[in-house]
């Protein structure tokens, strides 16, 4: 009897539980029309617009249509994107039995993926300091750090190339640093947007 109406109250529990995820859903609260419009908008500039949209969708009401708060968030993301890759790879490279080949270029990838969060923080640093007197040499730095670090993300994968390279530690790897450039050459076009809105263009 009481077994019985515990799982009925349960059940009342799951219907109601599940009928405000299915209204959270249909009618996601701080979701406004215009900001999502604008993250589509913005993302439709780069090169990986549905990963730009997955990524940056989530803070659209933080970041409302303000172009330095989607630059700002969508480097925040790439920065702990790198974090993680970086110590998933750390991680890997501490497993033995790892093909020699495999732990060198997993060894020169820390090292340059290490390279890309330190740009990648040097320019939220700037970013936080920008000023209207400054706007093209805050623009100008961070344009250089960004593309920076996606060249050190492309020197990475470029480790992982050779054919005669398998197995489950590269295809990890690889799949993590891909996505982490692609998050990378997302944040530099709408840094390079916000740029030229600004009236800053790259040389
Ligand atoms: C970026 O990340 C920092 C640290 O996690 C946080 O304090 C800040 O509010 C974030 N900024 C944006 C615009 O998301
Ligand atoms: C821009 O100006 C602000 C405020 O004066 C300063 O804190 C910041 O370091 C400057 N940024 C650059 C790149 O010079």
């Amino acid at each position: 009897m009481e077994a019985s109406s515990s799982h009925h109250g349960l059940a009342i529990l799951s219907i109601v539980l599940t009928s405000q995820i299915a209204l959270t859903l249909a009618y996601p609260p701080f979701l406004n029309d215009r900001n999502i419009e604008y993250i589509k908008s913005s993302c439709s500039t780069t090169t990986y617009p549905k990963l730009c949209y997955r990524c940056l969708s989530v803070y659209a009401s933080s970041i409302n249509t303000s172009p330095k708060l989607l630059v700002h968030t969508a480097l925040n993301v790439t920065l702990r994107a790198s974090k993680a890759t970086s110590r998933l790879m750390v991680k890997i490279s501490r497993f033995h039995g790892l093909e020699p080949r495999v732990a060198a270029a997993m060894a020169d990838c820390i090292e340059v993926i290490g390279d890309s969060v330190d740009e990648l923080q040097q320019s939220l640093g700037e970013l936080g300091h920008i000023s209207s007197s400054n706007i093209s040499l805050t623009m100008s730095d961070v344009q250089t750090w960004v593309s920076a670090a996606l060249t050190d993300e492309d020197t990475c994968m470029d480790g992982f190339a050779g054919n005669n390279m398998n197995g489950y530690a590269k295809t990890m790897a690889r799949k993590r640093i891909i996505k982490v450039a692609h998050l990378t050459s997302n944040a530099l076009a709408l840094i390079n947007n916000y740029a030229s809105s600004q009236g800053y263009y790259l040389p």
